[in-house]
């Protein structure tokens, strides 16, 4: 029985999780820092990084009661050594450092964008390789195939924008506030998918790439004529906002969806995992299951598991761990970009 404390403070989440053997997890706490940013229309490094620092111990402690364990309980730390903001990362890492001289145990850096592919393996009784793995968050966009864990061949991946950062962009230009996913989401179940011929980008001679600048444009354009002040785009005409949303939300969606189809179909994959920030919304999740050929089964992160949280690290560090048996050094450095 191995007990796991994971940390995640890549980016706006101070979160702490308690998980048992890689998969049950005993306490999954997050602090969101929503609210500090809300009004930048992003995530504010410095703001982040700091609030990381003030969160974190009270994180911690809460997690350990909720999952009633005490410290000398825990027999692993995990963290996230990368990617993301430095500052943020070197805040969780240090912690992690420092906690695993304090108890005397061993900790272990983990990759946070192969942590959510891992979150979309927790709730599956046998995982089965190999499998593609498909990451849309607020940083990142990847098709890849998992080999194994830890084994990671990449498809595709995004030339500009992530997926989430352009759901963020696009609704920042329709005047909804930050994060935009779920505000267009909402909005776009009142609007007709169609009304706009939104399209993401393709790159040329990598079929699998993604590209999601160039509807983040179009969106402005349609922003721009559909208003009533020409020189103020937040002033969409209210009943312009609801299909600039669901043809923004459609076009994505039939983009991601085909690249994924394509890759499964060339790589004979018909397992697939979907994680990341943007696997929370209910309406890409319907837009798969409408559209996936039976013969395809996909898994997304259980409830809570979908946006950063710690205990998709706490679940990878286990695995991590289990590979070697040793712990980081203590001059393990974070990493603003890490491929996996
Ligand atoms: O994975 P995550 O917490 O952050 C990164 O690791 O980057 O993902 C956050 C992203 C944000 O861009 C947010 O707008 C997006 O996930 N998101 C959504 C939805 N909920 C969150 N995007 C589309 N629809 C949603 N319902
Ligand atoms: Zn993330």
């Amino acid at each position: 029985m191995t007990y796991v404390l994971g940390i995640e403070t890549t980016c706006d989440e101070t979160a702490v999780a308690i998980v048992k053997d890689g998969k049950e997890i005993l306490s999954n706490v997050i602090a969101s820092q929503i609210g500090l940013h809300q009004s930048y229309g992003g995530v504010y490094p410095e703001l982040a990084s700091r609030s990381h620092v003030d969160c974190l111990l009270p994180v911690l402690q809460e997690s350990l009661k909720q999952a009633s364990l005490h410290p000398s309980d825990i027999d692993l730390i995990a963290v996230a050594k990368a990617p993301g903001l430095i500052g943020s990362i070197t805040i969780g890492l240090n912690a992690a450092k420092a906690l695993s001289l304090a108890w005397g145990i061993p900790y272990v850096g983990v990759n946070h964008i192969e942590a959510h592919l891992y979150a979309a393996m927790m709730g599956v009784e046998e995982v089965v390789f190999p499998a593609l793995g498909v990451v849309l968050s607020g940083g990142h966009t990847f098709i890849v195939k998992i080999h194994a864990l830890g084994h990671y061949e990449t498809l595709g991946t995004t030339v500009d924008d992530a997926l989430g950062e352009a759901f963020d962009k696009v609704a920042s230009l329709l005047g909804l506030p930050y994060p935009g996913g779920p505000e267009i989401e909402k909005l776009a179940l009142l609007g007709n998918p169609y009304k706009y011929t939104f399209k993401a980008g393709r790159v040329k001679n990598h079929p699998l790439h993604f590209s999601f600048s160039g509807i983040k444009t179009s969106v402005l354009y349609a922003v721009k004529g559909a208003c009533s002040d020409k020189n103020s785009p937040t002033l969409v005409a209210e009943e312009e906002k609801k299909h600039i949303a669901a043809s923004f939300q459609e076009a994505v969606f039939t983009d991601v969806l085909g690249k994924t189809l394509c890759a499964a179909y060339k790589e004979k994959c018909n397992i697939l995992f979907l994680g990341g920030g943007v696997t929370q919304s209910r309406s890409l999740k319907e837009y798969f299951r409408k559209y996936l050929p039976e013969t395809v089964k996909v898994y997304y992160p259980p409830q809570g598991l979908s946006l950063d949280n710690g205990a998709m690290i706490a679940g990878l560090g286990y695995h991590v761990y289990q590979k070697n048996k040793v712990s980081d050094p203590l001059n393990l450095q974070a990493q603003p970009r890490l491929p996996l």
